[in-house]
């Protein structure tokens, strides 16, 4: 068939005869598996319409020499005929049923379009329904879980919800958003509910990773034999069962974004060395592979233990402590900022009428004194909880210190001074060298990334050349 003749251009050293033979034996078989086939010329006139269609449109030979477009009015034959590309998979619509077609151009040898060819693949769209359907119902299925999933890699709060105006605070706020422009590892310490996972959140999303994803592990939640699963992933046929597919471990999937790792002073022994290795190599092994691979997280740790006491137990590997207290960012306790609590009730209180559609509440004075008297064992989260159990018992407008021993019978005056900023890690420490422990930290990863090229730590810290200079002579680093 002369129309097919550049496909057979595709069979050199068959002979012609049986090239033609072999060409004709295959249109005549698609034509066959079809439901109706038909040509046109470069004009886009009907050359050719095969028995099957003829009866499928209702049609006779009247029809060749006509514009197609007059035969089948939604036809896209002359798009073909035009663009000179094949539509591959299509629905037609003919009155009120519809086809499954397929297009493609014939060309001459010199490549220049001569026509079109169609064919109908099915002309009961409706036996297709059943896979449509359940196509896309696994579609939006698919979609769905991947928002989810989405939204539970991003993090959710930024650094305006971590309230507090203290200058303890303040200082907080400020190192963690310096922290955040660097990649530096940064540790969070303080004791329970003081925000160190609001805190990671708002690094993150001030951070250049912010679009990337961000990827909690609490490390106190998994059990022992699955952490190093859990982090490093298994390689495809790694086990039998389940994982035999493998599956990426919370590196890969934090990979170019933030790794939360929550309660690292949790964190067994054995695993220690193994994350010890991929924080300093940058590199991790999923179970059962022996193949290594390249990863880029920057990660955020955090624990309310006691991290001098866990190296003093050995319970903490050293070597482990100095990659991830590159940073260390200290919350102060509740108790030891007592003046935030009135601010922090306001912001709370407001948030929980508007939770509950809800009037919102006001503290009388004697509330607030009793606020700063109690020694909030459970900090930030005891303070949410105690006012929402209040909201919750109470009609009155105006909530009073009765209203708080109601919830909170313990709430007696502190025992031991209470502007006391405890320090996890190294026993102790005032606000100024907590400040000056960060800085030199920063400084020193500065010079690292910036390979000992002071121009560039400079820029990197987004301070002059004199200022690093300074920075450095007074913390005595210029020898390095
Ligand atoms: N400064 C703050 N401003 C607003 N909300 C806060 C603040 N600190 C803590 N919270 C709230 O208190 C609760 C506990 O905070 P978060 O989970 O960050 O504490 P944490 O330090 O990680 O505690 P834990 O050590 O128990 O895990 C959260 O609901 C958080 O939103
Ligand atoms: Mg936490």
């Amino acid at each position: 068939m002369e129309s097919v003749n550049k496909l057979a251009d595709t069979f050199p050293g068959i002979g012609e005869a049986i090239r033609e033979q072999t060409i004709d034996s295959l249109f005549q078989g698609v034509v066959d598996m079809c439901e109706g086939a038909l040509m046109v010329d470069h004009d886009s006139r009907i050359t050719w319409i095969d028995e099957k269609y003829k009866t499928l449109l209702g049609v006779d030979d009247q029809v060749i020499g006509r514009v197609v477009e007059e035969v089948i009015p939604k036809s896209l034959m002359r798009r073909v005929v035009e663009t000179a590309k094949p539509i591959l998979l299509d629905l037609m619509e003919f009155g009120e049923r519809s086809f499954v077609v397929l297009r493609l151009p014939l060309k001459r040898p010199d490549g220049s379009v001569k026509g079109a060819v169609g064919f109908v693949l099915f002309d009961r769209f409706q036996y297709l329904q059943p896979i449509m359907s359940k196509f896309a119902m696994l579609r939006d299925e698919l979609a769905t879980a991947q928002q989810l999933l989405a939204g539970q890699r991003r993090a959710k709060y930024t650094f305006s919800q971590f309230l507090g105006t203290s200058e303890a605070v303040r200082e907080v706020k400020r190192t963690a958003r310096r922290a955040a422009q660097f990649d530096t590892t940064v540790l969070l310490l303080g004791e329970t509910g003081t925000g160190k996972e609001l805190l990671a959140h708002a690094i993150h999303n001030a951070s250049s990773r912010a679009d990337k994803p961000f990827v909690a592990v609490n490390l106190a939640a998994i059990p022992e034999t699955l952490m190093e699963s859990e982090f490093f992933g298994v390689a495809p046929g790694a086990f039998t069962g389940a994982d035999r597919r493998g599956r990426d471990g919370k590196f890969a999937l934090a990979e170019g974004g933030t790794l939360f790792l929550d309660e690292i002073g949790d964190m067994p022994m054995a695993v220690q060395a193994k994350l010890l290795r991929a924080l300093q190599e940058r590199e991790i092994e999923p179970l059962g592979s022996n193949k290594v691979i390249k990863v880029d997280v920057r990660v955020v740790a955090a624990t309310s233990r006691d991290m001098g006491a866990l190296l003093k137990e050995r319970a903490f590997r050293p070597d482990l402590y100095y990659r991830l207290n590159v940073l260390p960012i200290t919350l102060p306790p509740l108790r030891a900022r007592i003046e935030d609590i009135q601010d922090i009730c306001e912001s709370l209180l407001e948030r929980i009428a508007q939770k509950t559609f809800a009037p919102q509440r006001e503290l009388a004075p004697s509330a607030i004194q009793a606020f700063q008297a109690y020694h909030w064992p459970g900090n930030v989260r005891e303070l949410c909880n105690v006012l929402e159990r209040m909201t919750a018992l109470s009609d009155s407008p105006v909530l009073t210190a009765d209203d708080i021993a109601m919830v909170l019978p313990g709430a007696e005056p502190p025992a031991g001074p209470v502007a006391e900023v405890s320090r996890p890690g190294d026993g102790g420490g005032s606000l100024h060298e907590v400040v000056a422990d960060a800085e030199r930290a920063a400084i020193a990863e500065a010079l690292r990334r910036a390979k000992g090229v002071k121009a560039e730590a400079a820029r990197l810290l987004g301070i002059s050349r004199a200022n690093l200079y300074d920075k450095l002579t007074g913390y005595g680093m210029l020898s390095r």
